[in-house]
């Protein structure tokens, strides 16, 4: 069997342990070929391969980003489904394994529905892909985003400030909440749950004056204000390294720093959250993932996507999660503010 390989989307930690381990488990147990895309569905759609020999996977194991590289470029949306069906005949690819987040499933499943094998491998440091508990990279970024948050405590405390630390997280809160939880921020601003300024005021008023002169408060990227409320912006997406000042972290800053006169300082974490060793939990996981996804076409599957289930990897079907957001459940945000 040729097996074609592509990592799409963001990059994230973990991802070389996947493809390390598709081609060391396919070409190791099946004798299959596995031939890899540069940039994500973009390298399908040009016909840009890599080979992927046990060579070529040697010593990628603890690096962070993806050997393949990646690219947001989504073949359904530009049109590029015919050169995607193209690439995968001429190369006489039996099956394709992608590793990406919602957009690149989605894409996933658009192919799929053209009569290609596809296998699904979710990634994303959002960790909001529906259908798994976990997905390759979130673990690291928490880890990255928790470690940031304990440096910002020491200086927050030395400097009697309210620090500020927005974290990723579009259209979920997964690192926010669970980097506040084992931070011990003092606030943490979700998706799921819009904020009202005049709480966030009033909590931090009332902390200052009762038990501390520092604070530290959590934000998703995509947190936005509760419709009705005192401070009102329209959230930014996909302005990462454009504009820093245009940040939802930064207008909570100085709308903090105006209404209560704190000392108030913002750090945004951005893409460091992505980058750098993975952490064994990330390793482990994509290399379960690399290894289902194998199986999955040994047993003839198609049209899935390898999910963490409690304990154990399984298989869904890509339509049941593609274009599906997960989100932070209640009880685990119900943690955040009781720890408040
Ligand atoms: O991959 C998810 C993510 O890291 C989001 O959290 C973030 O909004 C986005 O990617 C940033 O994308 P880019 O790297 O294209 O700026």
């Amino acid at each position: 069997m040729r097996i074609g390989l592509i990592t799409g989307g963001g990059d994230c930690a973990g991802l070389n342990a996947a493809i390390r381990s598709v081609v060391k488990h396919a070409v190791g147990a099946y004798g299959h070929s596995v031939i890899g895309f540069r940039n994500g569905w973009k390298g399908v759609a040009e016909g840009d391969i890599v080979p992927l020999t046990r060579q070529h996977i040697r010593g990628v194991l603890p690096l962070g980003g993806t050997l393949l590289g990646t690219a947001r470029y989504h073949p359904h949306e530009a049109n590029g489904l015919d050169a995607v069906q193209t690439t995968l005949e001429a190369e006489r690819i039996d099956a394709l394994i992608c590793i990406g987040g919602d957009g690149t499933l989605h894409a996933a499943s658009k192919v799929a529905e053209r009569g290609i094998n596809v296998i699904g491998i979710p990634k994303t440091i959002d960790n909001d892909v529906a259908g798994t508990d976990a997905s390759i990279g979130f673990h690291t970024a928490v880890h990255v985003a928790t470690e940031a948050i304990d440096r910002l405590h020491t200086t927050a405390e030395s400097h009697n400030r309210v620090m500020v630390v927005e974290v990723m997280g579009r259209h979920a809160g997964w690192i926010a909440v669970n980097a506040g939880i084992a931070g011990g921020a003092e606030l943490v601003l979700a998706p799921e749950s819009p904020f009202d300024m005049d709480k966030v005021e009033s909590f931090l008023r009332h902390r200052h004056r009762a038990h501390a002169s520092f604070s530290i408060v959590v934000v998703a990227e995509g947190a936005a204000p509760k419709a009705g409320t005192s401070m009102q912006f329209e959230v930014e997406l996909g302005r990462y390294g454009e504009i820093v000042a245009g940040t939802t972290g930064g207008r909570v800053a100085s709308e903090i720093a105006s209404r209560t006169g704190f000392d108030t300082r913002v750090t945004v974490l951005g893409h460091i959250q992505r980058g750098g060793t993975p952490l064994p939990a990330d390793r482990i996981l994509g290399s379960r993932f690399g290894h289902a996804a194998v199986e999955a076409l040994k047993t003839g599957r198609s049209d899935v996507m390898t999910a963490l289930r409690g304990e154990r990897v399984e298989l869904v079907p890509l339509a049941e999660v593609a274009g599906q957001v997960k989100y932070v459940p209640a009880d685990l945000l119900a943690v955040v503010d009781a720890l408040a």
